[in-house]
């Protein structure tokens, strides 16, 4: 149990935390959708309530470094937990740095199960350098290795970003890359791209949101059906001409194939390695290589393969069995500790960030704490930019019956608008993101009041703040050729607020500035309207109390 907190009894109500996904604090305008948009329950809170600012990206959320954005993994884990830990990026980074990877069994028994059986080590993953589920310096780092190790056929199959990266980014990572494979290639070490497509058209659907995208992704890279080309840089250029304005992530499959045959299917004796090191988008192609009995989709043909994952991507359900990289050991959550003290939780997202609130909140865990309700509001299957408002409407719904069932002490919930928008690169829709969950705000807000609670309001990380790259030479808003903005679709490295919605203890609360406050400080702060001391383990709570 968590101990009673000295200086302030709880507030009488429940304590709502609300995470506006993606939505960062810019000093600037120009490419803002947030500041673009209409949305005066925001203002309001801005101007008449406690605020401060809190960091969510770089080290502050267990980054390797300040360059690095937040993401939503590290930032709800953040939040969960009131902790930092080195996160996926830093941990595989640090095990190649030092090879400690080539020497866990999971490595070798990939080296093994190729040399046993075909001889053929496939690497599927996100190809990018956004490091937020992937790194390339990763996926090349292993392919080195395994040539060392006298492995003959590497095969890879490349999921296009354009979402954590530059949204036409694709052949300054292809091209390159196939300069390294050149390099690497001999009489006895043969390595090619065997397949790709978009990320968010194949392979990477999380939170079981849309299976038909895995099932593509299992005809492409395991199947190797689709339409063929000679290289990956080929398709690109094809298909990007083919589908005018299609960015990356949304760029169709695609089979390399020499003399109509595919090049790198996947067949019984190959090893496969998945390279993402984030568990979300990666655990259902995990379980279509896993599970022996699994009805998602047909897979038609069932390869006998050494599989392995970068990390674990979920520990309870013990999926990948094998994985290269330790994933961090996250303990002592805020959803443990508030279930150990008998408070009520509930925690409500519409399916892209269902799992944000629950399995990264609660350190990266699929099961359920004792005194834990969650709801689930199904997400539509369209381009977000033709739907910006999402689900806010029923989320606020399933937030106002929630808070007036009056059964929950503590509920968190997660507006997916301004992140899942913001991705799109698309600003207009972007600043109608942000004014629908200004608008679920307006609603939420009076019940909070209603039944005697407060709300923290806050974000994982910014995205709709920034929708325009920046010009790395002139610092100014980069332009297409034809002079208009070039968008950004992935995070920014700007912090996000932290605003404390009170209207029932008379003015007692407030939130101070620590100076390198972060999402680390919210459990404790959390804990503390709760009328709870935080967890020794925790960062310090924001809290201040008259
Ligand atoms: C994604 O998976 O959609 C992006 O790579 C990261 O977005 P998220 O961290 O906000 O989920
Ligand atoms: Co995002």
């Amino acid at each position: 149990m968590l101990k009673k907190f000295a200086a302030f009894a709880g507030v009488k109500g429940p304590v709502l935390t609300i995470v506006m996904d993606g939505y960062g604090l810019s000093n600037s305008e120009v490419g803002n959708a947030i500041a673009a948009a209409r949305k005066p329950t925001l203002d309001r809170l801005f101007a008449d309530y406690p605020h401060i600012q809190l960091r969510a990206h770089g080290t502050a959320v267990g980054m390797p470094s300040d360059d690095d954005m937040g993401n939503s993994e590290v930032g709800h884990n953040a939040i969960g937990s009131g902790q930092v830990y080195s996160q996926g990026a830093a941990l595989v980074a640090n095990a190649i740095a030092s090879g400690a990877i080539w020497q866990g069994e999971a490595w070798k028994q990939i080296i093994a199960g190729a040399k046993a059986g075909s001889g053929c080590i496939h690497f599927i993953g996100l190809f990018s350098d956004g490091n937020v589920h992937s790194h390339i310096d990763h996926l090349k780092a292993m392919i080195v290795r395994a040539k060392q190790e006298g492995i003959k056929a590497v095969r890879v199959h490349v999921l296009l970003d354009g979402r954590d990266v530059p949204e036409t980014s694709a052949l300054d990572y292809i091209e390159p890359f196939e300069a390294f494979l050149s390099e690497l290639r001999s009489g006895d070490f043969d390595v090619q791209i065997a397949s790709g497509g978009g990320r968010m058209k194949i392979t990477m659907d999380r939170y079981d949101a849309n299976w038909r995208m895995v099932e593509e992704g299992w005809k492409t890279h395991v199947l190797g059906e689709g339409t063929q080309y000679a290289s990956a840089a080929e398709a690109v250029k094809a298909l990007r001409a083919e589908f005018p304005g299609v960015i990356d992530q949304d760029l169709p499959a695609f089979v390399i194939a020499r003399d109509g045959k595919p090049v790198g299917p996947i067949v019984d004796g190959d090893a496969v390695v998945f390279y993402n090191f984030r568990g979300d988008r990666a655990i259902e192609i995990t379980r279509a290589f896993e599970e022996t009995d699994f009805d998602k989709f047909d897979r038609k043909r069932m390869p006998k393969v050494t599989y392995a994952g970068m990390l674990q991507y979920d520990g309870d359900l013990q999926l990948p069995k094998r994985f290269l990289v330790d994933p961090p050991a996250i303990q002592d959550t805020m959803g443990e500790w508030f279930s150990k003290s008998g408070i009520t939780q509930f925690a409500c997202s519409e399916t892209q960030k269902f799992g944000h609130v629950t399995y990264f909140w609660n350190g990266n865990r699929s099961g359920k704490f004792a005194g834990e309700t969650y709801l689930e509001v199904p997400s539509d299957r369209v381009p977000f930019e033709q739907r910006p408002w999402m689900k806010s409407a029923e989320i606020a719904d399933a937030l106002i019956d929630a808070l007036r069932s009056g059964k929950y002490q503590a509920l968190r919930c997660n507006f997916a608008n301004g992140d899942m928008v913001g991705h799109t690169g698309n600003f207009r829709a972007a600043t109608m993101a942000v004014e629908a969950v200004d608008l679920a705000l307006s609603r939420i807000l009076p019940v909070v009041d209603a039944m005697g609670g407060v709300a923290l309001v806050t974000a994982d990380h910014g995205n709709a703040d920034e929708m325009y790259e920046t010009d790395k030479k002139t610092k100014e808003p980069a332009r297409n050729k034809d002079g208009s903005f070039k968008a950004k679709t992935a995070h920014t490295l700007n912090p996000v607020p932290f605003i404390l919605y009170d209207n029932v203890t008379g003015g007692r609360l407030g939130l101070r500035q620590l100076p390198n406050a972060g999402l680390s400080n919210i459990a404790a702060t959390i804990a503390n309207l709760l009328g709870l001391e935080k967890h020794a383990k925790w960062d310090e709570s924001l809290l201040t109390v008259k």
